[in-house]
């Protein structure tokens, strides 16, 4: 695997591949890589001849100056897991590779920016977009490919693909679970072996959501999860919501056909989780 720090050793690298007309697929992360990430590089192999990977702890996303202090940075072993995983390249930037002094940037995100998420985490998304219009620009993949269990975040870059017109398409893959059904997430590791049991219980509140819903009215669907989650020792819920999956609205009993999605945040042992359900 080769390793790019700089957009124009980036460039200089994937040159001659473009030139040879590959096809490049983009797997964007932060870092603190584990079997999710390694499942979307498996995914990218499938769709393009090259993948590249950018691993980029983006400062600009983290609402909270402690959390982004606090994010696990174990790059010796990301190098490791994704030659393993025969990723093709690596772009690895510093900071001021990618920011200039008092950058400005708002992306009108519509109303994705004042539910769930963005409601809960204030300008998370611009921090989002922001990185990622950049990390596209350098890397000019034909598709790039997200996690389902950021199914929030998917829409936001799917709104950012359409509205400025950017050349290329989005692939979403499945979320991958550890054994207890606990989503696969980098924050994981902060949980205590305690924490990570009682986390559990969300995957299954959402496997109970999708077995309820030709059973029970909207309304209740939610608040009888919300009830399930807050009863469930050591964790304390931030939202859980039933939403349509396409135009990421609020489901009512109107919309009750069409694809729908459960999505929740909770915490646990200080930990924010997030995670979601195609219903
Ligand atoms: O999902 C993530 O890891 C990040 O939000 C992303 C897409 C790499 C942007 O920094």
């Amino acid at each position: 695997m080769e390793i790019a720090n700089t957009k124009i050793s980036l460039r200089q690298l994937l040159e001659p591949h473009r030139s040879k007309g590959c096809r490049i697929a983009f797997v964007p992360t932060m870092g603190a890589l584990h079997e999710g990430h390694l499942a979307l590089v498996n995914q990218a192999k499938q769709l393009a001849d090259i993948v590249v990977c950018s691993i980029f702890v983006n400062p600009t996303q983290f609402n909270d100056p402690k959390d982004l202090e606090k994010y696990p940075r174990p790059i010796e072993h990301d190098i490791s897991l994704l030659q393993s995983a025969h990723c093709d390249l690596l772009f690895h930037p510093a900071v001021d590779e990618m920011y200039g002094l008092a950058e400005r940037w708002h992306l009108d995100l519509g109303h994705l920016e004042q539910v769930l998420e963005g409601l809960h985490r204030p300008g998370h998304f611009q921090g989002v977009t922001q990185i990622l219009k950049k990390l596209f620009d350098a890397v000019r993949p034909d598709v790039a490919c997200f996690g389902q269990k950021d199914f929030q975040q998917y829409k936001v870059v799917e709104h950012m693909v359409d509205k400025l017109k950017l050349p290329l398409t989005l692939a979403l893959c499945p979320t991958v679970r550890e054994p207890g059904g606990l989503a696969m997430s980098s924050r994981n590791v902060r949980l205590t072996p305690e924490g990570r049991k009682q986390a559990q219980q969300l995957y299954r509140t959402l496997q109970q959501t999708q077995a309820d819903l030709h059973r029970k009215s909207m309304d209740a669907l939610r608040t009888d999860a919300i009830r399930v989650l807050e009863g469930s020792p050591g964790i304390q819920v931030e939202y859980f919501e039933v939403y349509q999956a396409e135009s990421f609205k609020a489901a009512d009993e109107t919309s009750r056909n069409g694809q729908l999605v459960a999505l929740a945040a909770i915490w646990v042992d200080g930990v924010r989780l997030i995670d979601n359900l195609l219903l």
